[in-house]
């Protein structure tokens, strides 16, 4: 399990140098991220020395040659996917505020805004500070957002008041960081059985009919599926993504490949999310040699594919079965008539012509069709967002469905 640890600029930010000890005792790698105004108080090398690790300063690298490497530019987005959780202890008023405000301004804040890993966050200040409706105010909208704070110790304060405002004791913190990570993994036991990709029916050796699908929302959702404690078997057709840690890939080409992986693990899993841009028509038979070109038109017979998802889904028992639809009109009808049609417990639809939407983007616009009657339309997300909101609303749907404790025994 990876923590970053953010340390801010307060008198405690000594005290962060034991927290990396007493998390790494506890079995956690720890990257140590320093605001500008951590090292008045520290130096990056003690940091670096007690964690083992570089210890990361600025949004652009060491800009002190003059340039900023392109490396240390998108560093802050490595480290997110790295991240299990983010930890910022001490935190200062100010980064209370810009987490609650969502600036991104260093390292740190912005790591905040591209990371979906949980976020813990141990306060230390004066204690008017502490007591300011401002910073009251931010710190309840972190809470409203999921944020862990670990609330400050009472007592005697370097700035010489006494009250609230002292860094909580370290084992305080590790139990809160130990305490997410738990909560956090919800799929704990579970199999989680995903598609994701286009697949490729071939018309001849050298060409092939497809679709732009990149397969970037199906990874995510198996991303989250594993951090979340879960086993995940991707079914994955042809894309240029590096499987998520922890998960286990099945690489296939055309939609028949995908039948035959699907239907030989379906049986094991306990929720199947159909992520994958299928070809719903494949050629009655692809040529053997290379189609030669000339001036008359072409005609190719094609033949429709199996429907996975609605094949598995007519014997799925209690297993929960999500599908998607990428529509370009009529969203939400069709969406419910894929529900129903495919037997699916889910649908997740997405216009792929809306802007920031559906194909190869980094976000989506989806609603939710729940077969419970609920329909949950969601903003602009990233697809990691989406993925952890499919997962939220799978395991919802599963306790209003099945009954959450005895749905997780028995599996089918
Ligand atoms: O991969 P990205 O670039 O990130 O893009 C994401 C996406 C647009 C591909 C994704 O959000 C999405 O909408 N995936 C489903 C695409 C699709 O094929 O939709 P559909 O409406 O044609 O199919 C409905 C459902 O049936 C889907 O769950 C699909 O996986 C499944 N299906 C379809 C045909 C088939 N032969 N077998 C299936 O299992």
């Amino acid at each position: 399990m990876r923590i970053t640890l953010g340390v801010t600029g307060g008198v405690a930010a000594y005290k962060a140098a034991e927290l990396v000890r007493l998390l790494q005792k506890d079995g956690f790698s720890v990257q140590v991220v320093m605001t500008r105004g951590a090292r008045e108080f520290v130096t990056p090398l003690t940091f670096a020395a007690l964690s083992g690790q570089k210890v990361i300063t600025d949004l652009f690298g060491d800009s002190s040659g003059g340039e900023a490497n392109l490396e240390s530019a998108i560093e802050h987005i490595a480290v997110a996917q790295r991240t299990d959780l983010l930890l910022v202890a001490p935190a200062t008023a100010d980064i209370l505020a810009k987490f609650a405000r969502g600036i991104a301004d260093d390292f740190l804040t912005t790591l905040h805004l591209a990371s979906t890993a949980p976020v813990v966050m141990a306060p230390a200040m004066n204690v008017n500070m502490w007591n300011h409706a401002a910073t009251q105010e931010n710190v309840e909208k972190l809470r409203a957002r999921g944020v862990k704070i670990v609330d400050p110790d009472e007592g005697y304060l370097a700035c010489g008041m006494t009250g609230a405002g002292r860094l909580a004791g370290q084992n305080a913190i590790v139990a809160a960081v130990r305490e997410t990570l738990k909560s956090q993994r919800d799929l704990d036991g579970e199999t989680v059985l995903i598609t994701a990709g286009p697949t490729r029916e071939d018309l001849d050796p050298v060409r092939y009919i497809s679709n732009r699908s990149s397969g970037k929302m199906g990874y995510a959702v198996a991303e989250a599926a594993a951090r979340r404690g879960a086993k995940v078997i991707l079914v994955s057709g042809p894309v240029n993504l590096e499987v998520p840690a922890g998960v286990e890939r099945i690489d296939v080409r055309t939609a028949r490949e995908m039948h035959n992986a699907v239907v030989d693990r379906f049986a094991h899993a306990s929720i199947a999310i159909f992520a994958a841009a299928v070809a719903d028509y494949r050629p009655v038979e692809p040529h053997t040699e290379k189609i030669k070109k000339s001036y008359a038109a072409l005609t190719i017979s094609l033949e429709p594919t199996t429907d996975i998802l609605a094949e598995v889904a007519k014997n799925k028992g209690q297993r929960i079965v999500v599908g998607f639809a990428a529509e370009t009109d009529r969203v939400a009808e069709n969406a419910r008539k894929k529900l129903s049609a495919k037997n699916a417990d889910l649908i997740v639809a997405n216009d792929v012509t809306a802007e920031g939407a559906g194909f190869d983007q980094d976000t989506n616009i989806v609603t939710l069709f729940s077969r419970d009657g609920r329909d949950l339309a969601l903003p602009k997300l990233t697809k990691n967002e989406v993925a952890q909101r499919i997962l939220d609303e799978v395991l919802r749907l599963r306790g209003v469905l099945h009954g959450t404790a005895e749905a997780k025994r028995s599996r089918v």
